[in-house]
């Protein structure tokens, strides 16, 4: 197969020396997942030879560069893989530099960025990863058009990429004034997974699995994600959001684009979002008919939140796609916090035999279930054939058997990354492949039109459940796969 994608998979090429600057670097994300990530990246030796680390907020959260890298160290203490410690903590620790940035005073940003570019030397690539809440976007993304350091600079752009269509235009339009979209990696960290990319190996490596990829042989699809964390104290962040913006437009839609998409005629950045830009494309208005909208029990309790708040803990959803492959295949969807279990599943279900010739007693129980094809994306991930065999004995009864693929024990894992580390590395890579596009967002935002405009009332679920009773309706004739023990 002809590919123009960087083959870094098999080669490793390492980036271009890069400054790094973290806008928002005193932040939950920067602590949880962004400071220990790079410090891992650093690690496994996959950093440019040279590079620096740039810190940023605004004045009134400023560091100083040794109270960040305490910072820097206790994120990574707490949450990283790779501990502090020896000599590349020390050398990490030595990238790190802070400069402070408001509109009226870009100047500590500036000298800290200059001071690391002399640093490195030679002309390094700038990288600025938008860590910050939407309220403090635009006015960053301007502050990096008015000082010249957007030029040749690649953004990397934190969800939510707007609440609907006029805001997620306008935030197009706010980047496009400053960077061009080929230098923009809006990151959905879903797509960082290992088995996300998997799908991909799995559809288009194989001949086996792409001939029954359709709606003669697949008759519904679900991409279940649920939670069994609530919402973690981020209530002033949840209430404005909730659980369709924050999981459904982003994550669950993209991991659709994935699983439905039509095969790229190459594995490159434009042939890949072309592709998952016309499933977004077919995708139908959502009906609020079919959406569940869920609250879980106590959440109007939880610090922060409003007594009578409206906002989704939950949201359960059918997507349906207008298109030769998937006419008439619904797409269920559901995602919610304070549920039974946290997963990342999505099921394959497959359209029963033209003849039924073993009758419904011959299923050994009410449990023997087939004919699916499990895709679980947790980190490491496994994909699992489910159907049914001929139980042992005198009669013909049937029970269940799974043909398992687990990453844990068919590879070795350790030089795996986490997905935002796979993803900061593709942008220091300029590999779009992964990171949704400008028209793909905003069409993601227009399906999603009908249901923002008359959303249905939230319904209450207790914690520790499947959500709303509801959702069994939405999904029958057929049920939910999940809990699956
Ligand atoms: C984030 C959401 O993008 O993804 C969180 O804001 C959610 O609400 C998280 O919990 C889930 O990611 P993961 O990788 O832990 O499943």
């Amino acid at each position: 197969m002809a590919s123009a994608r960087p083959s870094r998979r098999s080669t490793g090429p390492v980036p271009d020396p890069h400054v790094i600057v973290l806008f928002g670097a005193t932040g939950d994300l920067a602590r949880r997942k962004l400071l220990p990530g790079l410090f891992h990246l650093a690690k496994a030796g996959l950093l440019p030879s040279r590079y620096r680390i740039v810190g940023s907020a605004p004045a009134q959260a400023a560091l100083g560069d040794d109270a960040f890298r305490k910072h820097a160290r206790e994120a990574v203490e707490e949450f990283g893989r790779a501990k502090p410690d020896g000599r590349a903590w020390q050398e990490f620790e030595e990238t790190l530099r802070f400069g402070a940035a408001d509109s009226d005073d870009p100047g500590p940003l500036l000298a800290a960025v200059r001071d690391a570019e002399r640093d490195i030397g030679g002309s390094p690539r700038r990288l600025f990863h938008l860590a910050v809440p939407p309220a403090a976007f635009t006015s960053v993304v301007e502050l990096l058009g008015a000082t010249g350091l957007a030029e040749d600079a690649r953004l990397i752009v934190e969800k939510p990429f707007g609440t609907d269509l006029p805001s997620a235009r306008a935030l197009n339009d706010t980047i496009h004034a400053v960077v061009d979209e080929s230098r923009v990696f809006r990151i959905d960290h879903f797509l960082g997974k290992e088995s996300v990319d998997n799908i991909l190996a799995l559809r288009f490596a194989n001949g086996l699995f792409e001939p029954i990829w359709n709606r003669d042989h697949i008759s519904h699809v679900q991409i279940d994600v649920p939670e069994s964390i609530g919402i973690e104290g981020r209530a002033q962040f949840f209430e404005g959001t909730g659980t369709f913006r924050d999981m459904i437009v982003t994550h669950l839609f993209q991991l659709l684009g994935f699983v439905a998409m039509e095969p790229p005629t190459a594995l490159n950045a434009k042939c890949l979002r072309d592709e998952t830009e016309k499933v977004f494309e077919t995708m139908e208005p959502l009906d609020p008919a079919q959406v569940v909208r869920g609250q879980y029990e106590g959440y109007r309790q939880e610090p922060g939140v409003a007594p009578h708040s409206d906002t989704e803990t939950f949201v359960a959803l059918r997507v349906r796609l207008e298109n030769w492959r998937w006419a008439g295949v619904p797409f269920y969807l559901r995602s919610g916090k304070s549920l039974g279990q946290g997963r990342h599943v999505v099921t394959l279900g497959f359209r029963e035999p033209a003849l039924r010739m073993f009758p419904d007693d011959a299923r050994r129980g009410a449990g023997a279930q087939g004919n699916r094809l499990v895709i679980d994306f947790a980190d490491p991930g496994r994909i699992a054939a489910r159907f049914l065999v001929k139980d042992p004995g005198p009669a013909m009864h049937l029970g269940t058997a799974d043909m398992t693929f687990s990453y844990a024990e068919s590879f070795n894992s350790l030089h795996a990354l986490e997905g935002y580390e796979r993803l900061i590395l593709d942008a220091m890579l300029g590999d779009q492949s992964l990171f949704t596009r400008a028209d793909g967002i905003e069409r993601l935002w227009a399906a999603s039109t009908p249901l923002l405009e008359n959303p249905p009332p939230v319904q209450p679920y207790a914690q520790g459940s499947w959500g709303p009773d509801a959702v069994r309706r939405l999904i029958a004739p057929y049920h939910w796969y999940l809990p699956d023990r």
